[in-house]
């Protein structure tokens, strides 16, 4: 049974989190959810992608970027490109659906988590760094252009005390840590694949039941390398990773592999087959495939592997080590 008022809402400003956007909306595609997917994205976002993201999602919908510009509170969370992170805040602009969940486009669901639909807004799980403040990369809203206007409100006299989203949000919904237990998910709605190892006994305990992976913090599982034969994601000086964490971001690597990949393959191949005209449309959104140079391997790239290019990382030393990279390029 389809449920057409409810949706999972994700949020991409650049081709980049796109990729995160397509594996989250694909991992929920696999675990049949009866609602609807859709993603914000900002006009940065390539024509490319975007059809790309019209076979995953039901709806695509382009809003302004949202900018907090907050230098100051963005340096003390260490990461100075998380003002825009507000944009977030268009998902209570959504008003066709009565109930949404939001999810971060660096989480991954691992089963079906449609009851969290029965959670009322403003539903989320404990931060794993301050508990008393919740996690803003997974939570249960209720769309409303009177919440959303209060939201920019409060934003602009208050500003957020981490210069993202998530302080704004708690701030705003102030009351979360002590009003109604209801209301917090448990943490296996939000797990955060490094804060598996700030307390083993209890992922021991309860990791299996994990249904939502979230990949918080700076590196992302598509900054990794992965290997297409061993399945295996490949760690090298700048990553690290638990055990638990690498089979997490093996899962996230098997989905883009396995479904992601292919459907940007296809629109390549699509673009490539249609007429000058069709190609002219396409001329800023070009995917092209290429090797990485291996002296900018670990910046921020996407790590794409065409059939044409499975060839081994020249600086592998051995089979073992074998891993594809190639740079993604829309434009
Ligand atoms: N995001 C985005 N573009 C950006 C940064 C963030 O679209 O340049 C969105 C994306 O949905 C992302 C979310 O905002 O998952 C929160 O950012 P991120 O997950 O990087 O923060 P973290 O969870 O690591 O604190
Ligand atoms: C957090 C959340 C993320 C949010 C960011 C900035 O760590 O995981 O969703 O965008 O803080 O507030
Ligand atoms: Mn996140």
């Amino acid at each position: 049974m389809s449920v057409t008022d409810q949706a999972f809402v994700t949020l991409a400003t650049d081709d980049v989190y796109c990729q995160g956007a397509l594996v989250l909306g694909q991992s929920l595609r696999n675990h049949t959810t009866s609602r609807k997917l859709a993603v914000l994205i900002t006009p940065e976002v390539s024509s490319g992608m975007r059809s790309v993201l019209r076979s995953v999602f039901d709806e695509v919908t382009e809003v302004d970027a949202l900018d907090s510009a907050d230098s100051v509170r963005l340096a003390l969370l260490q990461r100075p490109e998380l003002g825009v992170t507000f944009t977030k805040l268009h998902c209570w602009t959504l008003t066709h659906y009565s109930k949404c969940v939001f999810m971060d486009a660096d989480t991954l669901v691992l089963c079906n988590v449609d009851e969290l639909f029965d959670r009322e807004e403003f539903s989320a799980a404990p931060d794993s760094g301050w508990p008393d403040c919740f996690n803003s990369g997974v939570f249960v809203f209720r769309p409303s252009l009177k919440t959303y206007n209060l939201l920019l409100q409060f934003a602009a006299e208050h500003g957020s005390f981490d210069g993202g989203d998530q302080g704004l949000l708690n701030s705003f919904f102030s009351n979360w840590a002590t009003a109604d237990i209801g209301k917090h998910l448990p943490f296996i709605y939000n797990l955060s694949s490094s804060a598996v190892y700030t307390y083993v006994p209890a992922f021991h305990h309860f990791g299996r039941d994990t249904k939502v992976v979230h990949f918080l913090g700076a590196t992302k599982p598509w900054n990794y390398k992965y290997n297409l034969q061993t399945k295996r994601v490949m760690q090298d000086g700048t990553t690290s990773g638990s055990f638990h964490q690498l089979s997490f971001l093996a899962l996230w690597w098997n989905i883009y592999s396995a479904s992601i990949l292919p459907l940007l393959e296809k629109f390549q191949k699509m673009e490539e087959s249609e007429s000058e005209e069709w190609k002219h449309t396409f001329r800023g959104v070009e995917i092209t495939l290429k090797k990485v140079d291996p002296s900018v391997a670990n910046s921020l790239q996407m790590h794409v592997l065409p059939e044409q290019a499975y060839e081994a990382d020249p600086t592998a030393s051995s089979s073992e080590e074998l891993s594809f990279k190639a740079e993604f390029n829309w434009r």
